[in-house]
């Protein structure tokens, strides 16, 4: 399955070998309490990678501090605001998120096991389009716009009650199809730069591009804030951001394409802790 990576001209100049400055054999333990796991084996379906690591591995200490502590986690704001959202009732039938789920805690591994296949509607969700589907079909109210600020948010929350759960995403199964479109567009490759995900975070994790610090690419800590753009980032915008830099069009957010990609990353990482929302460059 492999693109095998050849490096031309563009790739010598592009990858150097990182100069050791962050901690790399740091642990990551959050409020002192809630353990993550950041290095762990790989899922058997990675032919290339026998161990998988989160990206705040690759981050510098000073990144890697602000997400061991909430109170230092610029995230976790948003984070009380959807706490906010969850009881706040809204649309036709008069019921809020907490009316038929009770506390956020009752979603507690809820993350882990998301992007997954939903029998009813036949499709593979992503919380995204679950939330959405609670807002219509059981509030009666507005959709909200995939990876607008209400519903990264609310990701973040429902992320966060999950901190420490180890993700485990089914890739068999119903959802098998939707996930060998999604390993398809993985290693298929994008742009001028003509480098597939795989090129950048398969070959070259722990080499620098440009001034980054290249991680796994894992989806792991999402939402994550970045500190680019100081707000907190959903994944189809992070692969989009990806897509961009190798100077191709890209797919849009929420779109079939992106959803069987998250669902294929996010099982690159089945056996590392859930984490959002995450603290990143
Ligand atoms: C009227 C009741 C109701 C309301 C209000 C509601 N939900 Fe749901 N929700 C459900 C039901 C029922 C399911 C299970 C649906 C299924 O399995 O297909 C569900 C499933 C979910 C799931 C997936 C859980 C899992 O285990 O896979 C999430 C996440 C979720 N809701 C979030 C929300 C959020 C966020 C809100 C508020 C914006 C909300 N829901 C409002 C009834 C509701
Ligand atoms: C030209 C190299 C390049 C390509 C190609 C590329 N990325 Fe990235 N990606 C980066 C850089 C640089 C970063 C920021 C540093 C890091 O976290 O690795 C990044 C970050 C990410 C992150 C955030 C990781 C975290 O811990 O927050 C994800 C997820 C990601 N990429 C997924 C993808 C996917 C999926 C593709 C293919 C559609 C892709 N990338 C293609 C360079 C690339």
């Amino acid at each position: 399955m492999k693109t095998v990576f050849k490096g031309g001209v563009t790739a010598v100049a592009l990858f150097a070998a990182y100069a050791v400055q962050a901690d790399q054999e740091a642990n990551l333990v959050i409020n002192e309490d809630i353990e993550i796991t950041v290095r762990a084996d790989a899922p058997e379906h990675l032919e290339n990678l026998s161990t998988i690591y989160s990206g705040w591995v690759f981050r510098s200490s000073e990144t890697q501090a602000l997400q061991m502590d909430d109170f230092e986690n610029p995230g976790m704001i948003f984070v009380d605001d959807a706490i906010e959202a969850w009881n706040t009732v809204e649309g036709s039938e008069g019921e809020s998120c907490a009316s038929c789920h009770g506390a956020p805690e009752e979603l507690a591994g809820v993350r882990a096991v998301y992007p997954k296949w939903n029998d009813e509607a036949e499709e593979v969700r992503t919380i995204a389009m679950q939330v959405n589907d609670c807002r219509t079909s059981q509030m009666g109210a507005e959709e909200w716009k995939y990876d607008g600020g209400d519903m990264i948010n609310m990701e973040a929350l429902i992320a966060s009650v999950s901190r420490g759960m180890t993700v485990n995403v089914a890739t068999d199964g119903p959802a098998q199809s939707m996930w060998e479109k999604g390993r398809d567009i993985y290693y298929t490759r994008f742009g001028q730069l003509d480098l597939s995900c795989a090129n950048c975070h398969e070959d070259n994790y722990d080499n620098n591009i440009r001034a980054d610090h290249l991680s796994q690419g894992q989806i792991n800590g999402f939402p994550t804030y970045r500190l680019k753009n100081a707000k907190l980032n959903g994944v189809h915008s992070r692969f989009r951001g990806c897509i961009r830099d190798t100077r191709a069009e890209t797919y849009g957010v929420g779109t079939e394409e992106f959803i069987a990609l998250e669902l294929y990353v996010a099982s690159r990482g089945n056996g590392l802790s859930v984490e959002g929302p995450s603290v990143r460059n």
